[in-house]
């Protein structure tokens, strides 16, 4: 984490206390694209075929528009973001608006002519690999990939070491009925197979796709995967954090949306989250509002009231989108947890990555 990330971080989360009225949002998640080429049992993107998203110069406004809410860092994720072709143009625009970058990919799209671009534009490089074995990604992830995104990931992690590169890789792991009794054997691939920094789990959310539930894990899976990964968390650098770990499957703390700015595809701000904006029968004060019509720094005063609606709200887990150990005023609680226990080792690791070369 660059300094001034550290200072934007601490600067919200200071005027957050002090100012009540409009919010300064820390995270920032945009759907880059909707379309996939992978075939999730869990996710639908892949089914999407219409495609009417923002151009390159209508994102890179929006970008401005994060950047002049106080937004610290940005994740770009899909579908697939590498289909979009402007994907590295857009991160190192962001980049250099002093924005850290994140990414989430399926790595099926990478090539080796990528890594330096890579290394370029992003801080944060995000790598979902559900499982150890052939057939259960396959199982989980509707395509036979995973030989094929390990020799990816291998390319990767020796051309960022080649480069002494800082971005930090990241295995993402979602937890479902298919992969609950992997976890040793996925830390194990994470880290000692694959060289890769850190890993971050997720649950998987059985309203996420039409078959999504077909996998929900029992909760005798979740506590083992709880006890599992949080009994390896001294000896492997994973970026969940303890309280993540202890309420896996029963989360107990504010949601606080407006911590996270959340834009579809189309470049519409989801107010207060996509799953409440998606909803409008349930929940008719939600909002689509269109950024590339409306100015973000206008829409965001005047949609305040939408998100200190739901500061309470717990109908999802929220863990893709803002880790619950940043979904706190508790500041000792950050340090010690969130930056001791999540940020601090992997950059321990990275800087171990980049001493193996001479
Ligand atoms: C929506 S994908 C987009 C990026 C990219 N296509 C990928 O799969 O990495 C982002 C992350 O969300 C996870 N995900 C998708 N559907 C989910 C669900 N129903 N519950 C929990 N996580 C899910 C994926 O495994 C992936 O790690
Ligand atoms: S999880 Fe990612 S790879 Fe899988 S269908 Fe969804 S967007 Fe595509
Ligand atoms: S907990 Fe509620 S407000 Fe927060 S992201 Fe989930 S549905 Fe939205």
């Amino acid at each position: 984490m660059n300094n001034s990330a550290g200072l934007g971080f601490f600067r919200n989360h200071l005027a957050n206390r002090i100012f009540n009225s409009v919010k300064r949002p820390t995270y920032a998640y945009i759907t880059i694209t909707a379309l996939c080429n992978s075939r999730c049992r869990y996710c639908d993107s892949w089914k999407n075929t219409v495609i009417c998203e923002p151009d390159t110069d209508e994102w890179k406004g929006i970008i401005d528009e994060l950047v002049r809410i106080g937004v610290v860092t940005l994740t770009f994720s899909g579908g697939e973001p590498f289909i979009r072709k402007d994907l590295f143009e857009l991160a190192s625009y962001a980049r250099s608006q002093g924005l850290i970058t994140m990414v989430v990919t399926n790595l099926s799209l990478f090539k080796e002519s990528h890594i330096e671009k890579i290394a370029e534009s992003f801080d944060f490089f995000g790598i979902s690999i559900d499982s150890t074995q052939p057939e259960v990604y396959k199982e989980i992830r509707g395509v036979d990939w995973l030989e094929r995104i390990k020799g990816n990931v291998r390319t990767l992690m020796a051309g960022l070491t080649e480069l002494k590169a800082e971005v930090q890789v990241c295995g993402m792991v979602t937890i479902s009925n298919r992969n609950a009794h992997e976890m040793h054997e996925i830390l194990h691939l994470i880290f000692d197979d694959l060289g890769m920094d850190t890993i971050s789990f997720n649950l998987l959310d059985s309203s996420g796709g039409t078959t999504a539930g077909e996998l929900t894990p029992t909760e005798d899976q979740i506590q083992y995967c709880s006890r599992i990964i949080s009994d390896h968390k001294s000896l492997y650098p994973i970026s969940n954090s303890t309280r993540f770990l202890s309420q896996i499957g029963n989360f107990d703390y504010r949601c606080n949306p407006w911590k996270c700015v959340q834009i579809n595809e189309n470049g519409l701000l989801l107010s207060p989250c996509l799953f409440i904006s998606g909803k409008p029968d349930i929940f008719p004060e939600g909002r689509k509002t269109d950024l590339c019509k409306n100015k973000l720094s206008d829409v965001w005063r005047e949609q305040q009231k939408i998100y200190s609606q739901y500061a309470d709200c717990k109908l999802c887990n929220l863990g893709c989108v803002a880790e619950s150990a940043w979904s706190t005023y508790d500041l000792q609680f950050i340090i010690q947890d969130s930056f001791f226990g999540m940020i601090w080792p992997p950059m321990k690791r990275i800087h171990e990555r980049n001493c193996r070369t001479g």
